[in-house]
């Protein structure tokens, strides 16, 4: 008798430097992970583009070469989707794509996010979507396209986010799911629906938004014609999925109170879940962090996000090297914290939390005669890790106990990254050895929405093996000095960048 393959999960994400796909057991064990990498494009100082069609083209890529691996498609049961957050993507009336999808990094878009206090009003906006309208955030994209390409916006018929298309191109299903959901400014983060005030208010026609689920909500089927471009079986149950921060969270379990997790991607981002939505989070300097459901229902979470952290790295390593992550990353533990006084700051595209400043730029400070490769190398590692500390202190003023942090994403992966990391936030930080955080979640997700678990308690013990990080007491006091004159650099730059747009 042939024996039955080990019924299996996918996980897919949408990330902005490539697409990921892996299969889980029910046990929680990868079986297979494969990638498929592109770039985004950068027209003018403070755009990113991407064409939708290389995330659909990478994972039909990255599909091809799992199911290559030995994976029997026969054996996957559910598909769930993670992706960038924010990013517009715009289809017409046939649902083909209408032209370039303005990513999440892009800041294009101050005067549109003004327009948007000046129609709707900060109370009214705080009220329904918890947050400011950021640059970032979808809203402020679609109005820039209304004002600066007319023609384009005229032939709108949907519009969605990166995850929410690659769940079109399997099955044919327009949806969204809550997570992403909060971070368009046009979604009531409290009561997890569209919000008909926002979108009145900003005159969208309402139709083009995809309906919106709780992101384990099973909401279509791998189509026949997906299924014979990517090897998929045509029907098997695809969920709503999530953005990539609460897909990641979920990955590594971070769905309570009390937990938190910094994930070094392109953006890094420091999350702590909520159960209930907190008061709003108006004053000024806490204006950046946002407040998004989280992809459990009745879940929330808080989060900052410093715009360019794993991709710092890659800017500097392609810019300045031929060399790989790996051999970049060695040479820098011959160089004292602090990196004898040269500071990075990573403003590569603007910043988002905690300064809000599409003119903020990247520095590197106090270069002297004496530094190296590896100096610089070093100080990028800690610079990133600085805006990640900017982060944490704004969450930590909401009094949220965070007594437990990971990391997750590329940081995690190094054991030099983790050590400063650590050290810059003066918190010990725990990693999983093999975790893929997004792609993760999205299989998880996979397995709540077609009742492999009823819920996260159910999940077996794969949170259990997480390994701390080693701290020096010296390198922390040396970060908290060297902290004061990061703050002081971006404080003093700040009218300079802004004349020099
Ligand atoms: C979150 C954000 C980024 C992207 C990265 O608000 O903009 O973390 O989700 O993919």
């Amino acid at each position: 008798m042939e024996k039955k393959p080990t019924q299996l999960l996918l996980g897919i994400d949408i990330g902005t430097q490539g697409a990921k796909v892996l299969v889980i057991d029910f046990n929680g064990h990868i079986h297979a992970i494969s990638t498929s990498s592109y770039d985004f494009e950068v027209r003018q100082q403070g755009w990113a583009e991407q064409h939708p069609l290389q995330w659909w083209n990478g994972v039909t890529e990255a599909l091809k070469d799992l199911l290559e691996k030995g994976i029997d498609p026969k054996a996957i049961i559910g598909i769930g989707v993670s992706g960038q957050m924010h990013s517009l993507v715009l289809l017409d009336k046939n649902k083909e794509e209408l032209g370039t999808a303005i990513l999440w990094n892009d800041v294009r878009t101050v005067a549109e996010c003004d327009d948007i206090y000046e129609a709707l009003g900060k109370k009214t906006i705080f009220s329904i979507t918890r947050n400011s309208v950021l640059p970032g955030f979808t809203a402020p994209k679609l109005l820039w396209i209304r004002k600066n390409e007319p023609d384009r916006y005229t032939k709108i018929h949907h519009m969605m986010q990166p995850k929410d298309y690659i769940v079109f191109k399997l099955s044919g299903m327009l949806s969204c799911d809550v997570s992403d959901a909060s971070g368009t400014s046009l979604f009531n983060v409290n009561e997890r629906q569209w919000s008909d005030e926002m979108i009145k208010g900003l005159n969208i026609p309402k139709e083009w938004l995809p309906d919106v689920y709780e992101s384990q909500t099973i909401v279509g089927e791998v189509s026949k014609e997906a299924s014979q471009l990517t090897g998929l079986i045509a029907g098997t149950p695809i969920v709503a999925g999530a953005g990539d921060n609460a897909a990641a969270a979920l990955g590594n379990g971070i769905y309570e109170e009390g937990k938190g997790i910094i994930s070094v991607g392109t953006s890094g981002t420091v999350f702590a879940p909520l159960k209930a939505v907190p008061q709003i989070i108006d004053e000024d300097d806490l204006s950046t962090l946002h407040l998004f459901c989280h992809c459990l229902p009745e879940t929330w979470h808080v989060m900052g996000v410093t715009l360019s952290a794993g991709m710092s790295l890659r800017w500097y390593k392609d810019t300045f090297t031929n060399t790989s992550y790996d051999e970049l990353l060695t040479g820098v533990s011959s160089v004292q914290a602090g990196s004898d006084g040269l500071i990075f700051l990573p403003y590569l595209n603007g910043e988002r939390t905690p300064h809000n400043d599409p003119n903020a730029k990247g520095v590197f400070f106090g270069i002297n005669y004496r530094h190296s490769q590896n100096h610089f190398t070093r100080a990028v590692l800690e610079g990133v890790s600085f805006s990640l500390k900017d982060c944490l202190e704004l969450i930590k003023k909401l009094n949220i106990s965070l007594d437990t942090i990971y990391v997750t994403g590329g940081a995690s992966k190094s054991q030099i990254w983790k050590q400063i990391l650590s050290e810059v936030i003066n918190h010990p930080l725990r990693a999983f050895e093999e975790r893929e955080g997004p792609a993760y979640g999205a299989a998880l997700l996979a397995g709540l929405g077609i009742g492999v678990w009823s819920g996260p308690e159910q999940f077996p013990n794969f949170f259990e093996d997480s390994q701390y990080t080693k701290m020096d007491q010296k390198n922390i006091s040396t970060y908290e000095e060297i902290y004061l004159t990061y703050k002081k650099l971006y404080k003093k730059l700040k009218p300079i960048f802004s004349e020099n747009k």
